[in-house]
């Protein structure tokens, strides 16, 4: 049941949700982590829309500098994660771990001239601020990441995987002068990150993260889904879960127009279903409402974890 893919056993909890943008990613991410805080699981959700969804749905302004509690939740709290203020404070951050490094003056001089101009993706430096904070946090027993829009949302999963590589090439080259000169300071900042980078790596690509994938039930789901799954691949990450949002409801589908559409959904559930045994699948059906409002989140997560 996708219900057991999350809930927390024992260590924290990682869920992130994918998908093409409008297919209900924010929605879903906020009625799963309504349902977890209302189970007494302490849950986070992070969220890197730069729409800020999540303050329309639960009609709240969350802050982007600290985590904010849900009003009429105990467990819940939110955190919009800004990108531009994600990158000062990744900045400022690797300014003060430069200050506190060994080194000659002229080499802080130069580490930090190299990170003030250091050009790094936006979208990247803000994943891997969240990540790498939120993958070494072990304050929650469960965190929700509801992913910024573009491609299908994994891809920024990758980002620590591509930036250890570069981080070791730059250390192993580093340490041939080094060993020339004996100068530490830049190694011991690269080692700094490796480690930090590790420790999410672990975290990301252990039993306790969980990845699904929400998809409407057409248009060729089973490629896209194919396709996610073949980029993940390298990094030994696979979607666990799949959310068929926004079926029609049977009862609704009296007449012959909504007769056919319907049947075009249960022609490509049968296909997800069959294709991806390995896989546990939600159906969600479509609501008269947009999903707006406490009431609304707390109904959808009952129909789609019970
Ligand atoms: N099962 C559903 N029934 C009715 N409306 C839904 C459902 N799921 C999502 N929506 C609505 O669809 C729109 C897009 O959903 P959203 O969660 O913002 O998608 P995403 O985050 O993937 O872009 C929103 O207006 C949301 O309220
Ligand atoms: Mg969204």
């Amino acid at each position: 049941m996708l219900r057991d893919l999350i809930i927390p056993k024992g260590e924290t909890r990682y869920i992130f949700f994918g998908g093409k943008g409008g297919v209900g990613k924010s929605s879903i991410a906020a009625a799963t982590s309504t349902w977890l805080a209302n189970k007494g699981f302490k849950t986070l959700l992070v969220s890197t829309d730069l729409q800020k969804s999540q303050n329309d749905i639960f009609g709240q302004e969350f802050g982007s500098e600290e985590e904010t509690r849900v009003e009429g939740l105990d467990n819940l709290m939110v955190i919009n994660v800004d990108a531009k203020e994600s990158i000062r404070k990744h900045q400022i951050e690797v300014l003060k771990k430069i200050d506190s490094i060994r080194g000659a003056d002229w080499e802080i001089r130069f580490l930090k001239e190299y990170w003030e101009k250091n050009p790094v993706l936006p979208c990247e430096t803000a994943s891997y601020n969240v990540f790498v904070h939120y993958l070494n946090s072990r304050e929650y027993d469960a965190i929700v990441f509801d992913t910024a829009p573009g491609g299908h949302n994994f891809e920024m999963i990758s980002y620590p995987w591509r930036h250890l590589d570069r981080l070791r090439k730059s250390i192993l080259a580093k340490r041939e002068v080094v060993d020339l000169t004996g100068r530490v300071a830049e190694i011991e900042l690269l080692e700094k990150m490796g480690e930090d980078n590790l420790r999410a790596i672990e975290a990301l690509s252990s039993e306790s993260t969980v990845y699904i994938l929400v998809l409407h039930p057409e248009l060729l789901p089973v490629y896209e889904t194919k396709r996610i799954q073949e980029s993940l691949r390298p990094y030994g990450i696979s979607i666990r879960g799949i959310v068929l949002n926004q079926i029609l409801p049977k009862e609704f589908c009296t007449n012959a127009f909504f007769k056919a559409r319907r049947a075009l959904q249960e022609k490509y559930i049968a296909i997800v279903r069959s294709e991806f045994p390995e896989i546990e699948i939600g159906e969600l059906p479509l609501l008269e409402t947009e999903v707006v409002g406490l009431e609304n989140v707390k109904r959808l997560s009952e129909l789609l974890y019970g």
